[in-house]
């Protein structure tokens, strides 16, 4: 293992295992950044307990207090984190069962998508919390996370974030919750325009004439190299786009259909629309 990251010296504790946090651990332990004694994991279902098990290792609870009680600091060099992975609408519930048993030098990091950390902190009676917001590519470590610390959050703690969010893809703080909110719509929303501009292109190439499997290879790996050349290229996007179009070329014929039916309108129109339903989801919670 590891031993000069932030979380040699960490103990993790996941409620609720479900599709996100099982990324992170698969992540966490893939990287080698913690051993399968760091963490521990809580889940109401048997056989769902038995598989994390069985895959990782890891010691699982069907209590979420006994798992939190579980990676408790032991002295004053060891971290604890307790990491919120459970559903939206269960989480009240959860917060409730776990309060109480929430060590003052715990971490609590929030996946939770809505959750507000003053509700955390109010309802847990524990101010150290940490609110992330992924995304789905996190699933296989091509993720990115926005994540913000309350103001309790000390500069150990949030080196332990970062080490845990980086097996998730990339991690990047964000100044507030307003833009934990932005993000939700920018990059956690974001894989479903991709999916949805992918979905299009691979219908025109079949409309050509394409067979469904080549018009898909063609596309992904258009989408993969054009972001990649993008980042690498670090130049702005117009100067990306200008240097393929030729005048009376199929880039500039593509381009004016795409301007004449407002895509770039509607692309701005929905990003605006997921904040403003994001933002109006965490008022109710
Ligand atoms: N998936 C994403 O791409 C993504 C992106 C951004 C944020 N998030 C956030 O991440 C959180 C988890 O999402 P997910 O996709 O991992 O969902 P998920 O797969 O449903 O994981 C949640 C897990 O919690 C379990 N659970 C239910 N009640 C519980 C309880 N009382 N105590 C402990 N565990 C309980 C569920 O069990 P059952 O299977 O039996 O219901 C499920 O396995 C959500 O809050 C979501 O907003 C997810």
């Amino acid at each position: 293992m590891n031993d000069t990251n932030a979380l040699s010296n960490c103990r993790l504790a996941f409620i609720g295992c479900g599709v996100m946090a099982e990324a992170i651990i698969a992540g966490l332990l893939r990287k080698q950044l913690v051993t399968p004694e760091q963490i521990v994991g809580s889940h109401p279902r048997s056989a769902r307990r038995q598989e994390i098990h069985a895959k990782y290792g890891i010691e699982m609870f069907e209590d979420n207090r006994e798992a939190a009680l579980a990676v408790q600091p032991s002295g004053p060099d060891t971290g604890s984190v307790l990491v919120l992975s459970v559903k939206p609408q269960r989480l009240l519930r959860v917060l409730q069962e776990l309060k109480g048993s929430i060590h003052q030098d715990q971490l609590v990091v929030s996946i939770v998508a809505g959750a507000r950390m003053e509700t955390i902190a109010d309802e847990l009676l524990h101010a150290a919390v940490v609110r992330t917001m992924p995304n789905t590519p996190a699933q296989i470590g091509e993720g990115v996370t926005a994540w913000t610390p309350s103001a309790a959050v000390n500069e150990t703690q949030e080196q332990q974030v970062r080490a845990m969010l980086d097996a998730l893809g990339k991690a990047v703080r964000v100044e507030n919750e307003r833009q934990i909110d932005m993000a939700t719509a920018l990059s956690a929303t974001g894989p479903t325009y991709i999916f949805l501009v992918m979905e299009a292109l691979i219908d025109a190439g079949v409309h050509m004439g394409f067979s469904r499997h080549v018009a898909q290879e063609l596309v992904h790996q258009m989408i993969l190299g054009a972001t990649l050349f993008a980042r690498e290229s670090h130049k702005h996007p117009a100067e990306l786009r200008n240097m393929v179009t030729s005048p009376g070329g199929t880039s500039a014929e593509a381009i004016y259909q795409m301007e004449k039916g407002s895509l770039r309108t509607v692309l701005s129109k929905a990003v605006w629309a997921a904040y403003q339903r994001a933002e109006s989801l965490g008022e109710r919670k």
